[in-house]
C-alpha cells in the first residue's frame, strides 16, 4: 500500500441543477466528510476539496423548464447547495464552482496540452442541427422514433424502450425539443480521447490498485473487457468552457472533461485565497503550502468519493486524461489511488427520484428538524449503500435515533454525568489504582482495541463498522454500569464508587472521540458537559491523561430527544402527497395518449402467453437479452432491452405476453421474433406483463 504523506480528498461535484438530497448525502459527501475528520484528527496533512458541477446539458434543461437562464440557475443552486452542506458539517476546506476563471483556464490548458502533443484525434461527423434554433443538438436535445421498437419518444443516444444505442442518426422522424423542428444533419469537428489506444495503459492502471472496493472493480473490469472506445471530449454547445482554439467556434469541452479538472482547479483556488488572506489557516490541516504539493507530488494520495453512476468517469476517463497529461512532461499529476464508490441510497423502497419529487431534500430536513444534523449523520451512515443499493424509511430512521441514538449513546452520557454530580460533587473522581474493579486489564484492552478497529475501518473505507464499533462501546460502558452498580456501593465503598465513575468518564471521553469524525456536534457536545477542550481531540497524548482528578465537570444535558410518531407520519404523508401532486402532473404533461385506433387495428396484433425458456445477455451490450420463449405454437427468439432490469437466471420460466405476428428483425446480428410486453414507470423502471395466474401457453390476450 502507497505511504501517504499527504492526502487529497474529492467528492464529486454535484451538478448546479437543483438542490441535493439523503441520496447524495450518504453517497459522497458524508463518507468523504468523514474519512477527512479523521485524518484531521492524526494530524495528517489533507486538503478536501468540492465545488458545484456548473456545465452540461442537465443546467440549459433545468434552465429551460424554469423560464431563466443558465446562469441564473447556477447561480441559485450554488448557494443553496454550499449551505445545505455547511449546515451538515461536511468540512471542505474549499466549495467552489466550475463557472470561476481560474476553472476555465485551468480547463482550458489541459485540454490545449493534449491538444498539442496530439493526443485527440479530429473527427468530422454529421451531427443534428436545429436550423430554427440555430444551435447543434446534444443527444438528449433530440427523440424520434426508435429504429428497432418503434416507440416515439427515443433520445438520440438511445431509446429507453428497448434499449439500443443509436446514434441520433438513426432516428425516424427525429425532431429538437428546443423548437421541435426538424433537425438537419450539419458537418461538424469534434476532437475525441482514443480510449481504445489507451485501454493497455488503463488497464494497467486498475490492476496495479490496491483496496478498490469489489463493485468499483467489476464496473471498471466489464468496461474494459468490453473493449473501450474513443470518446469525444468537446460538443457543439454554448454553454460551457469554450473551447481553446481557433476553428472552435461555437464548441465547449464536455462536462465530464472539465468537472474532473474542477478538482485541480478547486484546490488552486484555495491556495490563491489563503495567499490573498481569504482563508485563514487557524489550525493548519492543510499543511502544504501549494496546490502542486497535492497534485504534483508522489506522496500524496488522491482519493475520490462518488456515487456509482461516476465510476467510468473517475477509474477511466480522467485517469486516461492524467497519463495523457503525464506523458512527456516532467511534473506529472498523481492518478487516483482509490475511489470508493458507494451503491445508491433509496427512499422507502423506491428509487429516489428528482422528477418525481421522491426524495428528502436536505434544506427541507433541516427546516421540519432543525439542529438534527447528526442525527441524520448517523443513520445515514448506519444504513450507507457502502456494497450495495440500501434504503432510507422513516420507521426506520425513528427507531435508530430512539433505540440507539438516544437510548444507549445519550443515555449513557447523561447517566455518567448525574452520577458524577451525585456521589462526586460534580468533580473528577480520584483513580486508585490499588481499587480493581476485576476487569481493568480487559477493559485497557478493550479501549485500545476499539480505537484501533475504528481507525481501520476508516482507512479501509467501512464506515458503517466503524461506527458500529464505536457504538458498542457506549453499548459496553451501560452495561457496566448496570453490572457494578454504583448506587448500591455508594453507602458502603465510595472509593470504588470513585473509580467505577473514573472508568465511565474515561468511556465518556473515549466516546466523544471515536465518534468525532462520524458525529461531530455531538462529539463536542460531550466534551463540553464534561468541560474539556476540543483541542484533545486532535492531541497524540492518551486520552486518560486529560482526564484530571478534581476538575469539574459541567451539568449533564440530554444530547438526542425522542422522535414521535406524529413527526414520524408527518413526514411520510410530506413525502406521498408530495408524490402524488408530482406524478397528476407529469401523467398531465407527459403520458399524452396517442391517436385513437380501431378495433380492427388492435385486432391485426396477435398477443399470446409464452414461457421464458432460457435467457442469456447478448455480448458487448449492456441492456439486451436473448431470450428463448415456448409460445405454444413454436419456440423462439425474442431480443429484448431489460438485462438492466432483470438477470437471466430470474426470469427463466416466466411468464409473459409476447406481440407473436410483429415482423421479424434483426438486432446486434440475431434474429428477433416478437417482442415481450413491459410497463415502464417514470422512472424508466420495467416490470413484465404477466397472467395472474398460469396459463397455457399460446393462450390469446385480447
Ligand atoms: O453526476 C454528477 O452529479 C456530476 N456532476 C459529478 C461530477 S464529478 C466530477 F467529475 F466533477
Ligand atoms: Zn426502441
Amino acid at each position: 500500500m502507497k505511504n501517504c504523506k499527504r492526502y487529497l480528498v474529492t467528492s464529486a461535484l454535484p451538478y448546479a441543477n437543483g438542490p441535493v438530497h439523503i441520496g447524495h448525502l450518504a453517497g459522497c459527501y458524508l463518507p468523504a466528510d468523514i474519512y477527512v475528520r479523521y485524518l484531521r484528527m492524526k494530524g495528517e496533512d489533507v486538503i478536501f476539496v468540492c465545488g458545484t458541477d456548473e456545465h452540461g446539458v442537465p443546467i440549459t434543461i433545468r434552465a429551460k423548464k424554469e423560464g431563466i437562464t443558465p446562469q441564473e440557475v447556477v447561480d441559485k443552486y450554488y448557494k443553496q447547495i454550499k449551505v445545505s452542506f455547511e449546515e451538515f458539517g461536511i468540512s471542505f476546506d474549499i466549495f467552489t464552482r466550475t463557472s470561476t476563471k481560474v476553472h476555465h483556464d485551468t480547463a482550458q490548458e489541459f485540454f490545449l496540452n493534449l491538444y498539442n502533443k496530439r493526443v485527440f484525434k479530429e473527427e468530422i461527423t454529421k451531427q443534428f442541427y436545429d436550423e430554427k434554433a440555430q444551435s447543434f443538438l446534444a443527444d438528449r436535445y433530440i427523440i424520434g422514433t426508435c429504429p428497432n421498437c418503434k416507440n416515439e419518444n427515443a433520445y438520440g443516444d438511445q431509446c429507453e424502450n428497448c434499449g439500443t444505442s443509436l446514434d441520433p442518426s438513426e432516428l425516424i422522424n427525429p425532431k429538437s425539443t428546443l423548437s421541435g423542428a426538424t433537425p438537419v444533419l450539419k458537418e461538424t469537428k469534434n476532437w475525441f480521447l482514443p480510449l481504445d489506444d489507451m485501454q493497455d495503459g488503463l488497464k494497467k492502471f486498475i490492476d496495479s490498485r490496491q483496496g478498490w472496493k469489489n463493485n468499483v472493480l467489476g464496473q471498471c473490469n466489464s468496461w474494459i473487457t468490453q473493449g473501450l472506445h474513443s470518446r469525444a471530449m468537446t460538443r457543439d454547445l454554448d454553454w460551457g468552457v469554450n473551447v481553446p482554439l481557433k476553428d472552435a467556434e461555437g464548441k465547449v469541452l464536455y462536462v465530464w472533461f472539465d468537472a474532473p479538472i474542477g478538482y485541480i482547479s478547486a484546490t488552486k483556488e484555495y491556495f490563491e485565497q489563503r495567499n490573498n488572506g481569504r482563508i485563514t489557516v487557524t489550525d493548519a490541516t492543510v499543511k502544504s503550502e501549494k496546490w502542486e504539493s497535492y497534485w504534483k507530488n508522489d506522496e500524496s494520495c488522491l482519493i475520490h468519493f462518488i456515487g456509482k453512476d461516476n465510476i467510468v468517469f473517475h477509474c477511466i476517463i480522467f485517469p486516461a486524461m492524467l497519463m495523457a497529461y503525464n506523458e512527456g512532461n516532467t511534473d506529472k499529476f498523481v492518478v487516483p489511488m482509490n475511489v470508493p464508490a458507494n451503491e445508491f441510497l433509496n427512499l422507502e423502497g423506491n428509487k429516489i427520484s428528482t422528477s418525481r419529487d421522491w426524495a428528502v431534500w436536505l434544506h427541507d430536513y433541516l427546516i421540519d428538524f432543525p439542529n438534527r444534523q447528526d442525527e441524520l449523520r448517523y443513520v445515514l451512515t448506519s444504513i450507507a449503500p457502502e456494497n450495495k443499493d440500501s434504503d432510507f424509511s422513516w420507521k426506520d430512521f425513528q427507531a435508530r435515533v430512539n433505540n440507539e441514538m438516544a437510548d444507549i449513546m445519550g443515555n449513557y452520557i447523561k447517566r455518567v454525568i448525574d452520577l458524577v454530580h451525585k456521589y462526586c460533587d460534580g468533580k473528577v473522581p480520584t483513580l486508585n489504582e490499588t481499587i480493581l474493579l476485576g476487569d481493568d486489564e480487559k477493559f485497557t484492552n478493550d479501549l485500545e482495541s476499539t480505537e484501533f478497529s475504528i481507525a481501520n475501518s476508516i482507512m479501509e473505507f467501512k464506515f458503517r463498522d466503524g461506527l458500529f464499533t464505536a457504538m458498542d462501546f457506549a453499548r459496553k460502558g451501560n452495561q457496566f454500569l448496570a453490572e457494578t452498580e454504583p448506587w448500591k456501593l455508594v453507602k458502603t465503598d465510595p472509593d470504588k464508587v470513585d473509580v467505577i465513575l473514573f472508568r465511565s468518564l474515561l468511556t465518556c471521553v473515549s466516546l466523544a472521540k471515536f465518534i468525532y469524525p462520524f458525529l461531530p456536534q455531538t462529539s463536542k457536545r460531550i466534551l463540553q458537559q464534561l468541560n474539556l477542550n476540543e483541542s484533545i481531540l486532535s492531541s497524540s497524548e492518551a486520552i486518560i491523561n486529560h482526564i484530571k482528578s478534581g476538575n469539574k465537570i459541567n451539568a449533564s444535558e440530554i444530547l438526542f430527544t425522542k422522535i414521535t410518531d406524529e413527526e414520524m407520519e408527518f413526514q411520510i404523508k410530506k413525502l406521498a402527497d408530495k408524490s402524488v401532486a408530482k406524478s397528476e402532473v407529469t401523467a398531465a404533461e407527459k403520458i399524452k395518449f396517442k391517436e385513437p385506433t380501431t378495433f380492427d387495428e388492435f385486432s391485426k396484433m396477435d398477443i399470446r402467453i409464452g414461457t421464458i425458456l432460457e435467457a442469456v445477455k447478448v455480448p458487448k451490450t449492456e441492456k439486451l437479452l436473448k431470450l428463448l420463449i415456448d409460445t405454444g405454437l413454436d419456440k423462439r427468439t425474442v431480443v429484448s432491452g431489460i438485462a438492466e432490469y432483470f438477470k437471466p437466471n430470474e426470469i427463466i420460466g416466466k411468464q409473459v405476453c409476447i406481440l407473436a405476428n410483429l415482423a421479424p428483425r434483426t438486432i446486434k446480428g440475431i434474429e428477433s421474433n416478437g417482442m415481450i410486453l413491459m410497463a415502464e414507470n417514470s422512472d424508466g423502471e420495467l416490470s413484465f406483463m404477466a397472467p395472474t395466474k398460469e396459463m397455457e401457453n399460446g393462450a390469446i390476450v385480447r
